[in-house]
């Protein structure tokens, strides 16, 4: 896993963005897993301005997103899929039978193995976060390095800090769906971000501690491509 520390947030979401853009120059066709959560923020806001000024655009790519949560209204802004449009998709022009997300409404089995066969052999890039546990999309500890798209139970840490998302304290869900370690691992590019010094400890363990199901971030280090890109807060124990 390389590691490319940005000295301040911005440099940090300037970097990633621009090598986004480029992928997306190169190959407009580019098919994307995406993340939500707070830490890609910069880098989605950068991207729509990009867009905007025509140095890139995501009519021709595919985007699928990471993982959902379940058991919410279809309209909550908590899910991902609604943060995702707010936060990119409602700002370019995606059309929509190229984004891939989670419909939760019928059997979760079934909608779980039509992903895992839309994304087939695999993306040409993944972008993640990483939780403060080192779970990636919801791969908790314990998911196993051939993992697939799945439904999962979030750990009592991942719930509690999803109060961030839905703004509220009661009634968070407690389970979702994500795409697999295993799914992740067959991108060709895995680009995972972390920002602030609330994620330096897990950055330390993943980047120098040992390769395991305990701290999913870990599996990654297999992964022949993999960068993890960082601010300097973030790199204090890497
Ligand atoms: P965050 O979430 O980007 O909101 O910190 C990351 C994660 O839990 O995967």
């Amino acid at each position: 896993m390389k590691l490319e520390r940005a000295a301040t947030l911005d440099a940090w979401a300037d970097l990633v963005t621009g090598l986004l853009v480029q992928r997306l120059q190169r190959t407009p066709t580019l098919r994307m897993c995406l993340p939500t959560g707070l830490t890609p923020v910069p880098i989605y806001d950068r991207l729509s301005a990009a867009v905007a000024r025509r140095d890139a655009s995501l009519e021709h790519a595919t985007i699928f997103l990471l993982d959902e949560f379940g058991g919410v209204a279809p309209s909550d802004p908590g899910r991902c899929d609604n943060m995702l449009r707010r936060g990119l998709l409602d700002r370019l022009a995606v059309p929509p039978a190229q984004f891939h997300r989670f419909d939760l409404t019928g059997d979760v089995l079934q909608e779980c193995a039509a992903y895992e066969a839309a994304v087939g052999d695999g993306c040409d890039i993944t972008l993640l976060g990483i939780g403060s546990n080192g779970h990636i999309g919801m791969n908790e500890p314990g998911s196993s390095p051939d993992s697939a798209t799945r439904r999962v139970s979030l750990a009592a840490a991942t719930v509690t800090a999803s109060a961030r998302y839905f703004n509220r304290e009661h009634d968070l869900p407690t389970w979702g769906v994500t795409m697999g370690v295993g799914t992740i691992l067959r991108s060709r590019e895995i680009w995972l971000l972390a920002t602030g010094p609330g994620k330096a400890a897990i950055v330390g363990q993943t980047l120098r501690g040992a390769i395991t199901p305990d701290v999913p971030a870990s599996l990654l280090r297999s992964h022949g491509n993999t960068i993890l890109f960082t601010d300097e807060a973030a790199a204090a124990l890497a």
